[in-house]
């Protein structure tokens, strides 16, 4: 460890953060779509985390209940995965540390419909065409003063995976998310993850509260 909590502080006032969060939604008519489990919390306490550090946060997020209130967080509320990269993309220009924690489709429908879809006999095939993958995307623009962090989900071979996509996204760091535990993962109040930097470290943090979880990730961050 090179830095201690009170030092980490004095670094962030002032830093300009992006947080993207959320799943997104990709519609298939005006009714219908596709999107996944993700509720965002994770990334809502991390916002709350940096913004009490005194960071500036802007927030990307999926459509999500989650509310924050707090003077040094702008939110930008996207739908879907095209509408992600392109805010994405934009905020990252100006940032020095981005965190995409977003559960960003990994495919759309190829065509959306106008009008709701009326049921018929015979089966329905949708045609998912891939999205653009965001993180990869910040990795290639990076900047060298700029830090890149990522998250992951995985169920099998869990850390060869994380560390695969360490290097392949060019992060600095990333957090992998485990769904082998009680208590850690969608839409519960804790969480446990194991964060992995570019330098070989890896920490595993216990069970806890999303919020501490946050306050763990934020000072490995810090530490980077
Ligand atoms: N991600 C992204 N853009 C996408 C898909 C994912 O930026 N279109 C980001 C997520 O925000 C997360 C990281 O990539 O930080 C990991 O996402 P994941 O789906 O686990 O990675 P993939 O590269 O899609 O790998 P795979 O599906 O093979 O596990």
């Amino acid at each position: 460890e090179k830095g201690t909590a009170d030092d980490n502080l004095s670094k962030i006032a002032g830093k300009n953060i992006l947080i993207s969060l959320g799943g997104t939604f990709e519609e298939i008519d005006p009714i219908r779509g596709i999107s996944n489990r993700s509720s965002g919390r994770m990334g809502f306490e991390l916002a709350r985390v940096f913004a009490e550090k005194g960071a500036e946060v802007s927030l990307i997020t999926g459509p999500t209940q989650q509310i924050i209130e707090h003077s040094n967080v702008i939110r930008y509320d996207v739908k879907n995965a095209a509408q992600m990269y392109d805010k994405t993309v934009e905020c990252f220009e100006n940032c020095d540390i981005a965190i995409l924690s977003a559960a960003v489709a990994d495919y759309t429908p190829k065509s959306t419909f106008d009008t709701k879809l009326k049921k018929k006999t015979d089966n329905l095939v949708v045609e998912l065409v891939p999205t653009k993958d965001i993180l990869a995307e910040l990795g290639r623009r990076k900047k060298e003063n700029q830090i890149l962090v990522g998250f992951a989900l995985e169920t099998d071979n869990e850390l060869e995976n994380a560390k695969e996509k360490l290097t392949r996204k060019k992060l600095d760091c990333i957090v992998l998310n485990s769904l082998n535990d009680q208590g850690a993962g969608f839409n519960v109040p804790t969480n446990k993850v194991t964060i992995l930097d570019a330098k070989g470290n890896i920490y595993n943090s216990d069970l806890k509260s999303k919020y501490e979880v946050a306050l763990d990730i934020s000072e490995k961050i810090l530490n980077l």
